[in-house]
């Protein structure tokens, strides 16, 4: 049986780190409430002209040296994104083009904060039925270019960069046996278009809008959400929370990310947190986090792994894969 297997992984941060006392100078807040309610302490943000493809590019050669391979032999690059350099094209293709390779084909997925769940799941498939051999999937995002600086309820919340995984087909056999992708799960729900949305877009009013966000009710349908599809993806194989030695959930919130690896009876020990210095970067939290958790020694080959999201639309989903 053919498996999409993890090969690589990298990340790219902008340079710019801004500390929660920052806000407190143009804002009704304090970096006491930030830490409490969200557990962020600092987050990264673009620099002016920085643009979602860079960052993206910066996170996939970090891949690519991780997994000693080069552009030419990467054969799909998918890119989960919301905030696209320019409405087309593709962040994917401009990447092809960062990396210098003209091979294969490139697109971009959005599914807003759970885009990397539904990235890798669309790389999966792509490699299980034998369209790409190699695949890259980068979550990249400048939410900071979407944010309303007047409202302390979401402006405090996000930051920007990148995150990237090489996914290889393997059969399944000697080193590589029962590792890679092993189960996916995936919803969305459009009736909840107004928790969660940016109110501008071409085909509406032709701005790039700003980030809208009732963070209290979203904070409802994640916690429960966010366990149910992560249980419902480890029953499909058989396995539940003692399974797992890894949680690598979407980082948006240490309260949601606690609260749902108690649902799943999973110890926080257990969990790959990075909420505290990137923010919520959107698509690019999880394979920020994947990146950070290999760097520090938490996650290590043949490790389980199960990454969990939930963002506007809404749309929310999860993904197991043995490393
Ligand atoms: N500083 C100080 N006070 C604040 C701030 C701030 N930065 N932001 C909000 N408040 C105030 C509110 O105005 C409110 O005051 P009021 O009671 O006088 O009206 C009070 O704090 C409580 O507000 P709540 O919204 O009820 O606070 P809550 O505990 O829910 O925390 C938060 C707010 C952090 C936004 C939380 O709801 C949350 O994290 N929600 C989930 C958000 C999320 O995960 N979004 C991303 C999903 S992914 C995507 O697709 C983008």
């Amino acid at each position: 049986k053919i498996r999409a297997v993890v090969r690589g992984v990298g990340h790219y941060l902008p340079e710019r780190i801004v500390k929660n006392a920052e806000f407190e100078a143009t804002l009704d807040t304090t970096d006491d409430w930030i830490r409490a309610r969200t557990g962020i302490e600092q987050r990264h943000f673009a620099a002016e002209g920085e643009t979602t493809s860079q960052l993206a590019i910066k996170a996939a050669q970090a891949a690519l040296i991780d997994a000693g391979m080069t552009a030419d032999q990467i054969d799909a690059i998918v890119v989960a994104t919301s905030t696209p350099d320019l409405t087309f094209p593709s962040v994917a293709t401009m990447v092809q083009a960062g990396l210098g390779s003209t091979n294969g084909f490139a697109y971009d997925i959005q599914a807003v904060c759970a885009g990397f769940v539904f990235a890798l799941t669309n790389a999966n498939g792509l490699i299980v039925s034998g369209q790409a051999e190699r695949v890259l999937v980068i979550g990249a995002e400048t939410f900071s270019r979407i944010m309303d600086w007047e409202d302390r309820g979401t402006c405090v919340l996000f930051g920007d960069g990148a995150g990237a995984l090489i996914l290889e087909a393997a059969n399944g056999s000697g080193t590589n046996k029962d590792r890679g992708v092993l189960s996916t799960d995936l919803h969305s729900d459009g009736r909840y278009r107004e928790l969660l949305y940016v109110d501008g877009g071409v085909s509406s009013n032709g701005k790039a809008g700003q980030l809208r966000m009732q963070g209290n009710a979203v904070f409802k349908h994640a916690v429960q959400k966010l366990a149910e599809t992560a249980h419902t993806a480890l029953g499909k194989i058989g396995m539940s929370g003692e399974d797992v030695n890894w949680i690598v959930p979407h980082q948006a919130n240490l309260r949601i990310i606690s609260a749902t690896a108690e649902r799943m009876q999973v110890p926080l020990e257990r969990v790959v947190v990075t909420v505290q210095d990137h923010g919520n970067t959107s698509a690019a939290s999880i394979p920020l986090a994947l990146s950070v958790g290999k760097q520090r020694g938490q996650i290590k080959t043949g490790d389980i792994v199960v990454t969990e999201a939930i963002g506007g639309g809404l749309a929310w989903g999860a993904v197991v894969l043995r490393w």
